[in-house]
Protein backbone atom coordinates (compact mmCIF):
# COMPACT_ATOMS: atom_id res chain seq x y z
CA UNK A 1 0.00 0.00 0.00
CA UNK A 2 1.16 3.32 -0.40
CA UNK A 3 -0.87 5.69 2.28
CA UNK A 4 -2.24 4.18 5.43
CA UNK A 5 -5.63 6.22 5.59
CA UNK A 6 -7.90 3.92 7.53
CA UNK A 7 -8.41 0.31 8.09
CA UNK A 8 -12.24 0.05 7.01
CA UNK A 9 -10.87 -0.20 3.47
CA UNK A 10 -8.58 -2.49 4.02
CA UNK A 11 -9.24 -6.24 4.00
CA UNK A 12 -8.83 -8.77 6.26
CA UNK A 13 -5.87 -10.57 4.62
CA UNK A 14 -4.33 -7.11 4.47
CA UNK A 15 -4.62 -6.31 8.44
CA UNK A 16 -3.69 -9.68 9.60
CA UNK A 17 -0.79 -8.98 7.38
CA UNK A 18 0.41 -5.97 9.24
CA UNK A 19 -0.28 -7.97 12.36
CA UNK A 20 1.69 -10.68 11.78
CA UNK A 21 4.71 -8.55 10.86
CA UNK A 22 4.19 -6.07 13.84
CA UNK A 23 3.57 -9.49 16.38
CA UNK A 24 7.75 -9.96 14.47
CA UNK A 25 8.88 -6.95 15.69
CA UNK A 26 7.15 -7.50 18.75
CA UNK A 27 8.83 -10.60 19.69
CA UNK A 28 12.42 -8.51 19.16
CA UNK A 29 12.00 -5.37 21.12
CA UNK A 30 14.81 -3.16 20.61
CA UNK A 31 16.02 -5.22 17.66
CA UNK A 32 17.02 -2.84 14.50
CA UNK A 33 17.11 -2.97 10.99
CA UNK A 34 18.42 -0.98 8.51
CA UNK A 35 15.80 -1.32 5.99
CA UNK A 36 14.66 2.07 5.43
CA UNK A 37 18.64 3.87 6.09
CA UNK A 38 18.79 7.20 4.20
CA UNK A 39 14.88 7.60 4.38
CA UNK A 40 13.24 11.00 5.64
CA UNK A 41 10.19 10.62 7.30
CA UNK A 42 8.07 13.65 8.64
CA UNK A 43 5.90 14.05 11.88
CA UNK A 44 3.30 16.36 10.91
CA UNK A 45 0.81 16.36 14.37
CA UNK A 46 -1.08 19.15 14.30
CA UNK A 47 -3.15 17.73 17.41
CA UNK A 48 -1.50 17.08 20.60
CA UNK A 49 0.13 13.41 20.68
CA UNK A 50 2.36 11.78 23.06
CA UNK A 51 2.15 7.68 22.57
CA UNK A 52 1.53 8.10 18.49
CA UNK A 53 4.40 10.77 17.38
CA UNK A 54 6.97 9.04 19.73
CA UNK A 55 6.16 5.59 18.98
CA UNK A 56 5.79 6.71 15.43
CA UNK A 57 9.29 8.15 16.11
CA UNK A 58 10.77 4.92 18.08
CA UNK A 59 9.84 3.15 15.23
CA UNK A 60 11.27 5.03 11.72
CA UNK A 61 14.39 5.08 13.94
CA UNK A 62 14.84 1.45 14.37
CA UNK A 63 13.89 1.14 10.94
CA UNK A 64 16.94 3.15 10.03
CA UNK A 65 14.79 6.32 8.96
CA UNK A 66 16.31 9.91 9.54
CA UNK A 67 13.13 11.59 11.53
CA UNK A 68 11.95 15.17 11.01
CA UNK A 69 9.62 16.48 13.59
CA UNK A 70 7.15 19.42 12.33
CA UNK A 71 5.98 21.81 15.41
CA UNK A 72 2.86 23.42 13.46
CA UNK A 73 3.18 26.89 15.72
CA UNK A 74 6.62 27.21 14.24
CA UNK A 75 5.99 26.27 10.96
CA UNK A 76 4.56 28.17 8.56
CA UNK A 77 1.46 27.03 8.90
CA UNK A 78 0.81 30.25 10.91
CA UNK A 79 1.51 32.39 7.76
CA UNK A 80 -1.26 30.59 5.92
CA UNK A 81 0.43 28.11 3.92
CA UNK A 82 -2.08 25.05 3.34
CA UNK A 83 -1.55 21.37 4.61
CA UNK A 84 -1.45 20.23 0.46
CA UNK A 85 1.73 23.02 0.34
CA UNK A 86 3.42 22.32 3.08
CA UNK A 87 2.96 18.46 1.94
CA UNK A 88 4.36 19.46 -1.66
CA UNK A 89 7.23 21.03 0.49
CA UNK A 90 8.50 18.96 1.80
CA UNK A 91 8.21 16.10 -0.87
CA UNK A 92 10.43 18.35 -2.79
CA UNK A 93 13.44 18.19 -0.01
CA UNK A 94 13.17 14.19 -0.96
CA UNK A 95 10.84 13.63 2.32
CA UNK A 96 9.50 9.93 1.52
CA UNK A 97 6.69 9.61 4.19
CA UNK A 98 4.47 11.76 6.47
CA UNK A 99 2.65 10.78 9.03
CA UNK A 100 0.57 13.23 9.62
CA UNK A 101 -2.49 14.18 12.79
CA UNK A 102 -5.39 16.21 11.77
CA UNK A 103 -8.36 17.60 13.06
CA UNK A 104 -10.13 17.52 9.64
CA UNK A 105 -12.30 14.59 8.66
CA UNK A 106 -10.99 14.18 5.25
CA UNK A 107 -8.08 16.33 5.48
CA UNK A 108 -5.86 13.62 4.81
CA UNK A 109 -8.19 11.67 2.09
CA UNK A 110 -8.03 14.90 0.15
CA UNK A 111 -4.45 14.98 0.52
CA UNK A 112 -3.21 11.97 -0.63
CA UNK A 113 -4.17 11.31 -4.48
CA UNK A 114 -2.29 14.62 -5.07
CA UNK A 115 0.73 13.96 -3.47
CA UNK A 116 3.67 11.80 -4.03
CA UNK A 117 5.21 10.76 -1.04
CA UNK A 118 3.48 8.29 1.13
CA UNK A 119 1.04 9.26 3.66
CA UNK A 120 0.21 7.73 7.13
CA UNK A 121 -2.80 8.59 9.38
CA UNK A 122 -2.16 9.39 13.09
CA UNK A 123 -5.49 10.03 13.78
CA UNK A 124 -7.65 12.19 11.75
CA UNK A 125 -11.17 14.19 13.20
CA UNK A 126 -13.27 12.11 14.41
CA UNK A 127 -12.69 9.94 11.28
CA UNK A 128 -10.24 7.32 11.35
CA UNK A 129 -7.10 6.29 13.69
CA UNK A 130 -5.77 3.44 12.30
CA UNK A 131 -2.29 2.62 13.86
CA UNK A 132 -4.56 2.87 17.09
CA UNK A 133 -6.87 0.35 15.49
CA UNK A 134 -3.80 -1.76 14.72
CA UNK A 135 -2.09 -1.84 17.87
CA UNK A 136 -5.40 -2.63 19.82
CA UNK A 137 -5.83 -5.81 17.32
CA UNK A 138 -2.62 -6.98 18.11
CA UNK A 139 -2.91 -6.63 21.77
CA UNK A 140 -6.41 -8.76 21.60
CA UNK A 141 -4.89 -11.08 19.36
CA UNK A 142 -1.75 -11.61 21.30
CA UNK A 143 -3.85 -12.24 24.79
CA UNK A 144 -6.32 -14.19 23.21
CA UNK A 145 -4.62 -16.42 20.54
CA UNK A 146 -6.96 -14.55 18.07
CA UNK A 147 -9.39 -12.26 17.48
CA UNK A 148 -11.99 -14.30 16.02
CA UNK A 149 -14.95 -15.30 18.23
CA UNK A 150 -14.34 -11.87 20.67
CA UNK A 151 -16.70 -9.81 22.66
CA UNK A 152 -15.72 -6.46 22.45
CA UNK A 153 -17.32 -3.69 25.09
CA UNK A 154 -16.83 -0.17 23.37
CA UNK A 155 -17.94 2.25 26.20
CA UNK A 156 -17.68 5.91 26.72
CA UNK A 157 -17.46 8.74 23.82
CA UNK A 158 -18.15 6.72 20.49
CA UNK A 159 -19.65 9.73 18.90
CA UNK A 160 -16.65 11.95 18.98
CA UNK A 161 -14.19 9.14 18.81
CA UNK A 162 -12.08 7.90 15.97
CA UNK A 163 -10.50 5.77 17.45
CA UNK A 164 -13.77 3.94 18.15
CA UNK A 165 -14.84 3.76 14.43
CA UNK A 166 -11.58 2.14 13.46
CA UNK A 167 -11.88 -0.63 15.69
CA UNK A 168 -15.74 -1.23 14.91
CA UNK A 169 -14.86 -1.07 10.92
CA UNK A 170 -11.66 -3.58 11.78
CA UNK A 171 -13.58 -6.00 13.97
CA UNK A 172 -16.37 -6.00 11.52
CA UNK A 173 -13.91 -7.69 9.40
CA UNK A 174 -13.63 -10.83 11.68
CA UNK A 175 -16.26 -13.03 13.03
CA UNK A 176 -16.63 -11.20 16.37
CA UNK A 177 -19.41 -8.89 18.79
CA UNK A 178 -18.89 -5.69 19.41
CA UNK A 179 -21.30 -3.68 21.79
CA UNK A 180 -20.67 0.20 22.68
CA UNK A 181 -22.73 2.09 25.26
CA UNK A 182 -21.92 5.57 26.67
CA UNK A 183 -24.38 8.73 27.16
CA UNK A 184 -26.81 9.28 24.44
CA UNK A 185 -25.27 12.68 23.82
CA UNK A 186 -22.02 10.89 23.06
CA UNK A 187 -23.59 7.85 21.04
CA UNK A 188 -23.73 7.10 16.92
CA UNK A 189 -27.33 6.09 15.66
CA UNK A 190 -29.15 4.56 12.52
CA UNK A 191 -26.78 4.30 9.51
CA UNK A 192 -23.58 5.24 11.42
CA UNK A 193 -23.78 1.77 13.69
CA UNK A 194 -21.82 -1.21 12.03
CA UNK A 195 -23.80 -4.36 11.40
CA UNK A 196 -21.81 -6.16 13.73
CA UNK A 197 -22.32 -3.59 16.36
CA UNK A 198 -25.20 -3.22 18.98
CA UNK A 199 -26.08 -0.59 21.65
CA UNK A 200 -26.21 -1.92 25.20
CA UNK A 201 -26.52 -0.44 28.64
CA UNK A 202 -23.07 -0.27 29.97
CA UNK A 203 -23.51 -2.61 32.74
CA UNK A 204 -24.56 -5.27 30.16
CA UNK A 205 -21.57 -4.77 28.32
CA UNK A 206 -18.99 -5.00 31.05
CA UNK A 207 -20.46 -8.35 32.06
CA UNK A 208 -20.44 -9.63 28.77
CA UNK A 209 -17.63 -8.87 27.25
CA UNK A 210 -14.05 -10.39 26.76
CA UNK A 211 -12.59 -7.00 26.56
CA UNK A 212 -13.78 -4.05 27.93
CA UNK A 213 -12.57 -0.87 25.62
CA UNK A 214 -13.19 2.50 27.79
CA UNK A 215 -12.65 5.99 25.94
CA UNK A 216 -11.84 9.32 26.85
CA UNK A 217 -14.48 11.79 26.84
CA UNK A 218 -13.46 14.17 23.62
CA UNK A 219 -13.92 17.01 24.91
CA UNK A 220 -12.13 18.91 22.69
CA UNK A 221 -14.63 18.31 19.30
CA UNK A 222 -17.85 18.82 21.88
CA UNK A 223 -19.55 21.82 20.72
CA UNK A 224 -20.81 22.48 24.20
CA UNK A 225 -20.93 20.90 27.37
CA UNK A 226 -22.04 17.17 27.13
CA UNK A 227 -21.40 16.37 30.52
CA UNK A 228 -21.99 17.82 33.83
CA UNK A 229 -19.08 16.86 35.99
CA UNK A 230 -16.54 14.26 36.33
CA UNK A 231 -17.73 12.14 39.25
CA UNK A 232 -21.01 11.62 37.84
CA UNK A 233 -20.08 10.78 34.65
CA UNK A 234 -17.68 7.90 36.43
CA UNK A 235 -20.64 6.62 37.83
CA UNK A 236 -23.01 6.36 35.00
CA UNK A 237 -20.59 5.58 32.37
CA UNK A 238 -17.39 4.86 33.42
CA UNK A 239 -15.59 1.40 34.68
CA UNK A 240 -15.72 1.58 38.18
CA UNK A 241 -14.44 -0.94 40.38
CA UNK A 242 -17.77 -2.05 41.43
CA UNK A 243 -18.14 -2.46 37.70
CA UNK A 244 -15.25 -4.32 37.22
CA UNK A 245 -16.03 -6.66 39.72
CA UNK A 246 -18.72 -7.85 37.25
CA UNK A 247 -16.29 -8.79 34.90
CA UNK A 248 -15.72 -11.81 33.33
CA UNK A 249 -13.00 -13.72 35.17
CA UNK A 250 -10.88 -13.72 32.01
CA UNK A 251 -11.98 -10.44 30.48
CA UNK A 252 -9.37 -7.46 30.09
CA UNK A 253 -9.67 -3.88 30.09
CA UNK A 254 -8.03 -1.49 27.21
CA UNK A 255 -7.80 2.18 26.80
CA UNK A 256 -6.01 3.70 24.00
CA UNK A 257 -5.23 6.44 26.32
CA UNK A 258 -4.61 9.50 27.32
CA UNK A 259 -7.00 8.69 30.35
CA UNK A 260 -8.54 10.58 32.85
CA UNK A 261 -8.02 8.96 35.70
CA UNK A 262 -11.37 8.56 37.88
CA UNK A 263 -13.47 9.86 35.07
CA UNK A 264 -14.14 7.05 32.36
CA UNK A 265 -11.67 4.55 34.71
CA UNK A 266 -11.17 3.89 38.45
CA UNK A 267 -7.53 4.97 38.58
CA UNK A 268 -6.53 1.35 40.24
CA UNK A 269 -7.55 -0.52 37.33
CA UNK A 270 -5.43 1.72 34.94
CA UNK A 271 -2.73 -0.45 36.23
CA UNK A 272 -4.90 -3.45 37.44
CA UNK A 273 -3.99 -7.58 36.96
CA UNK A 274 -6.57 -7.29 33.89
CA UNK A 275 -5.48 -4.03 32.22
CA UNK A 276 -3.35 -4.24 28.74
CA UNK A 277 -2.88 -0.96 28.47
CA UNK A 278 0.62 -0.73 28.89
CA UNK A 279 0.52 -3.44 26.47
CA UNK A 280 -0.95 -1.18 24.16
CA UNK A 281 1.79 1.19 23.79
CA UNK A 282 4.34 -1.25 23.86
CA UNK A 283 2.77 -2.55 20.28
CA UNK A 284 2.22 0.82 19.06
CA UNK A 285 6.21 0.72 18.42
CA UNK A 286 5.78 -2.49 16.61
CA UNK A 287 2.51 -2.43 15.00
CA UNK A 288 4.36 1.66 13.64
CA UNK A 289 7.08 -0.43 12.38
CA UNK A 290 4.94 -2.87 10.33
CA UNK A 291 3.32 0.01 8.80
CA UNK A 292 6.18 2.14 7.48
CA UNK A 293 7.31 -1.31 6.30
CA UNK A 294 4.07 -1.72 4.59
CA UNK A 295 4.26 1.84 3.15
CA UNK A 296 7.68 1.86 1.68
CA UNK A 297 7.23 -1.46 0.06
CA UNK A 298 7.36 -4.19 2.76
CA UNK A 299 10.89 -4.65 2.20
CA UNK A 300 10.64 -5.46 -1.76
CA UNK A 301 11.11 -2.24 -2.84
CA UNK A 302 13.77 -0.07 -1.77
CA UNK A 303 13.05 3.70 -0.33
CA UNK A 304 14.73 5.10 -3.34
CA UNK A 305 12.50 2.96 -5.81
CA UNK A 306 9.55 4.84 -3.81
CA UNK A 307 10.78 8.33 -4.37
CA UNK A 308 10.98 7.59 -7.79
CA UNK A 309 6.82 7.97 -7.78
CA UNK A 310 7.08 11.13 -5.60
CA UNK A 311 6.77 14.17 -7.70
CA UNK A 312 9.71 16.43 -7.78
N1 LIG B 1 -3.93 6.95 21.67
C1 LIG B 1 -3.35 8.08 21.17
O1 LIG B 1 -3.55 8.42 20.00
O2 LIG B 1 -2.58 8.76 22.05
P1 LIG B 1 -1.84 10.15 21.73
O3 LIG B 1 -2.91 11.19 21.53
O4 LIG B 1 -0.98 10.41 22.93
O5 LIG B 1 -1.05 9.95 20.47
Amino acid sequence: MNHLLGVKELSREAVTGILDRAQHWADRPGERSQALAGAFVANLFFEPSTRTRFSFEVAAKRLGADVLNFSAAASSTQKGESLYDTIKTLEAMGVGCAVIRHAENDALRKLAPRVGLRIINAGEGQREHPTQCLLDLLTMRQHFGGIDGLKVAIIGDIKHSRVARSDMWALAKFDTQVMISGPEKMMISGDEVPANVSIVPIDDAVAKADVVMMLRVQRERHQGPLYAEPTAYHMAYGLTKERERTMQRHAVIMHPAPINRGVEIDSDLVESERSLIQKQVANGVAVRMAVLENVFGGGKETWESCLKTVNM
